[in-house]
């Protein structure tokens, strides 16, 4: 079975790709299809809905597309569906990682450590045969005051899962791929579509 992927992130490509392996369900990427997508809806399902979309007007073929972002509690939820651009100079242009990791830091200094808890949040959309649905997942964890580890993309190395003491940058794909955010939503998705393979034999 293959379907379009909407994103122009090459992290979440390589997240998405290996969530899906060995279950005959194959993503292309549509990034050059898909175009310059305006994220500026205020929820995650807005926003997948945006790039998903971007591709389906052009190629209605099943595509998928993913919004993510980090939610701090200290921070009253942000940067949350601004978390790519959240030391963006303008609404236009993402931040680069060091960047985002380093406003980030900043806004939190003066949090004390039993009070830097926060969320990993994931929402996939899929069109497929005209409709459109949503599956969800997160992840649970606290952010550091120093980056540690090179693994993984965004702010994973100032995010510590519940249950854990290193940062998802230094556990390593692995253990990311099984209890992350992108993982349970996904693992959503795939059961999903592992129905309507075995249902339409493709
Ligand atoms: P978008 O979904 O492309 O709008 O971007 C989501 C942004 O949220 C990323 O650019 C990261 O800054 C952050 N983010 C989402 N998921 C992760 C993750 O698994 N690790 C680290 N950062 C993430």
């Amino acid at each position: 079975m293959n379907l379009y992927l909407a994103t122009k992130n090459q992290g979440k490509v390589r997240e998405i790709n290996s969530l899906f392996t060995g279950t005959g369900i194959v993503f292309s990427s549509a990034a050059v299809i898909m175009g310059k997508v305006v994220e500026d809806g205020d929820t995650y399902h807005k926003n997948a809905f945006a790039k998903a979309m971007a591709v389906y007007e052009k190629m209605p073929d099943p595509v998928v597309a993913e919004d993510s972002g980090l939610e701090v509690d200290a921070l009253e939820g942000a940067p949350g569906v601004y978390s790519a651009r959240f030391a963006a100079q303008s609404d236009d242009d993402n931040a680069t990682d060091e960047e985002n990791i380093n406003e980030l830091l900043d806004f939190m200094q003066d949090v004390p450590k039993e009070m830097r808890t926060a969320k990993y949040v994931s929402v996939f959309c899929l069109i497929m045969g005209g409709t459109t649905m949503f599956f969800d997942g997160e992840v649970t964890g606290s952010i550091i005051d120093t980056p540690r580890g090179t693994s993984g993309f965004g702010y994973d190395p100032v995010f510590i899962p519940n249950g854990y003491d290193k940062t998802f940058a230094e556990l390593g794909d692995d253990v990311k791929n099984k209890i992350s955010h992108r993982a349970m939503a996904a693992r959503k998705l795939r059961d999903y579509l592992l129905t309507i393979k075995s249902a339409t034999n493709t």
